[in-house]
């Protein structure tokens, strides 16, 4: 509905990953391989393996366990969610019943295979993984939940990806008044929030309701609106300067913690993104530095000159891997790379 008018915007979000956080299953959004020999993955269990198929009636995951030498038992559950616009991967969900769980295999992009599901166990057949509402929160944008068990959902009512008025607040009345426009006087307020009039703290929570980590909820999931205090609606987790970087959004924390935040009043997640385009190159984001900062202030300058310098970014905000996220498969332990946020000065080991 905001597209209609906001055409520009709308075409280049229609490709970032706010808006593939999370989909129906489709030729389009499914990252994973379903043909034969690379749609089996191997566990720990040499007797396990999981097998991904697609038919007339969609994509499919099982689990194939040899009991006897002539005998298998297998579960075959259907993907009904994607979860993931696969930046680093993708996880699938599946409804039984009412109740939405999370599936045993995750698409894993390093790899271009098939891994074990964070959070489940290598080597053993699991399906149990309840999806809570705040998962929702952060990767879908509306949906109806119904009295316990926690993870029922009024099916029909999921929205996916995270659209426009996650951000900007209900747009009913602004797409309203647009559609009268002749008829208002000048000067009527748009009523819809832009996040640049608020203040930092306020943009910081905005980001905030979904990159600082799971958190304790304090009011129901979508109770939170842009432009409130998020800290009413979520305890968030107090991150230590040790505290590993985290796959599940610690950016606010550890963007917090940089000097380049502490001493200024400005820097503020969009200091560096355009939210409404795929954010893909990093080191693309280094003039963002320069509006502060001039090359020559860095230590290195004097030894790599201006060429050797151009990227702010590997040195500075360097990718590490989370020690928090992982998955264990086959025997293996996969950690996937983040971009460390706290703006800093790192020693050799992870300066490309
Ligand atoms: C009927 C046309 C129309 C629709 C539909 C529409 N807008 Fe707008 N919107 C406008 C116009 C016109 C403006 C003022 C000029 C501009 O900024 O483009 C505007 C301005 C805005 C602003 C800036 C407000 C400010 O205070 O600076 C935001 C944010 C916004 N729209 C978001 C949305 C969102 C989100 C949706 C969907 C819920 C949406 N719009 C749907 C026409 C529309
Ligand atoms: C409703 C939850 C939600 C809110 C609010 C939100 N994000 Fe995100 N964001 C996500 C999720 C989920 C992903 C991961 C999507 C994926 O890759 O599947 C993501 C990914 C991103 C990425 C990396 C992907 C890319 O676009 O290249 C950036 C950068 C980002 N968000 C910045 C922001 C900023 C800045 C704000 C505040 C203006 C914000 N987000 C608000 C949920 C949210
Ligand atoms: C507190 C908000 C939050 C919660 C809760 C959350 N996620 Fe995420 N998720 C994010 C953000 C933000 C990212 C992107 C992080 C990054 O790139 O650093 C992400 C990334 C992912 C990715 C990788 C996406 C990609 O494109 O690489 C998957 C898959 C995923 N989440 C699935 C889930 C599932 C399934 C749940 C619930 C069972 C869940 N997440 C709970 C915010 C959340
Ligand atoms: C992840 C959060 C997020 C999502 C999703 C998002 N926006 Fe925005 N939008 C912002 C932020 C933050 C700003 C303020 C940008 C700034 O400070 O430079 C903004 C600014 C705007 C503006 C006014 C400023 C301008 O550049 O004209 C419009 C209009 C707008 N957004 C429309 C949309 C539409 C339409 C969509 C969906 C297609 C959308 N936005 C999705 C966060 C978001
Ligand atoms: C909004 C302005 C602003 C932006 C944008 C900004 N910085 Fe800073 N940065 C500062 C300020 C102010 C300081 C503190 C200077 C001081 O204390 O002497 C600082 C400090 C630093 C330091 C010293 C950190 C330390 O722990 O000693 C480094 C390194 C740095 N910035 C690099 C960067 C890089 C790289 C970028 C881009 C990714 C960046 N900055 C973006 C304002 C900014
Ligand atoms: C090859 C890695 C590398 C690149 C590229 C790089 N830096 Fe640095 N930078 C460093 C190191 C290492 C230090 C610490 C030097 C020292 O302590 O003597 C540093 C120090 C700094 C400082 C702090 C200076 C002070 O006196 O506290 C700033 C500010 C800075 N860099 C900004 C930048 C900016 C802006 C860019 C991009 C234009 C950049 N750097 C590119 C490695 C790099
Ligand atoms: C000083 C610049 C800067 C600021 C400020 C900044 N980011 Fe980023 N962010 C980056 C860069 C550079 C990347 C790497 C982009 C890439 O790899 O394509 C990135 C990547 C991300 C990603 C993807 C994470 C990953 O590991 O791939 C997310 C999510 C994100 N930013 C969210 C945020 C949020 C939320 C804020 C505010 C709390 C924020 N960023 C503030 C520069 C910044």
């Amino acid at each position: 509905m905001c597209r209609s008018c906001h055409q520009e915007k709308g075409k280049t979000y229609a490709e970032t990953a706010h808006h593939f956080a999370s989909s129906w299953p489709s030729q389009r959004t499914m990252k994973g391989s379903f043909t034969p020999d690379s749609n089996v993955m191997k566990t720990a269990n040499p007797y396990l393996t999981f097998e991904m198929t697609v038919t007339e009636q969609g994509y499919f995951q099982s689990a194939v366990e040899k009991v006897s030498p002539t005998k298998k038992i297998s579960r075959t559950e259907r993907i009904d969610v994607v979860t993931g616009s696969a930046r680093k991967g993708q996880t699938y969900l599946f409804w039984k019943g009412d109740q939405l769980f999370q599936l045993p295999v995750t698409y894993w992009t390093d790899t271009g295979s098939w891994v074990n599901s964070p959070s489940y166990p290598d080597g053993s057949p699991h399906f149990d993984k309840a999806v809570i509402p705040r998962c929702l929160e952060c990767h879908a944008s509306y949906f109806e939940w119904m009295p316990p068990p926690v993870n029922r959902y009024r099916k029909t009512s999921l929205v996916l990806g995270v659209t426009c008025e996650k951000c900007h607040g209900p747009g009913r009345q602004h797409v309203a008044r647009h559609r009268l426009k002749s008829s208002l006087p000048a000067g009527t307020p748009e009523a819809i929030v832009n996040p640049s009039a608020l203040s930092r703290d306020r943009q910081i929570d905005l980001c905030g309701l979904c990159h600082s980590g799971n958190g304790t909820p304090l009011q129901p999931a979508l109770s939170f609106l842009p432009g409130d205090v998020l800290a009413d609606y979520i305890d968030i987790p107090y991150y230590s300067a040790e505290e590993a970087v985290d796959v599940h959004g610690s950016q606010v924390q550890t963007l917090k913690r940089s000097k380049c935040f502490q001493s200024t009043t400005t820097l503020t997640c969009t200091t560096c993104h355009d939210v409404h385009k795929p954010q893909v190159d990093a080191a693309a984001f280094s003039p963002r530095c320069l509006t502060c900062h001039e090359a020559k202030q860095c230590g290195e300058y004097a030894k790599l000159g201006e060429q050797g310098t151009r990227n702010c970014i590997d040195c500075h905000m360097p990718l590490q891997e989370s020690r928090v996220l992982f998955s264990n498969t086959n025997g293996k332990k996969l950690m996937p790379k983040v971009r460390n946020h706290q703006i800093g000065i790192y020693a050799g080991e992870n300066v490309h």
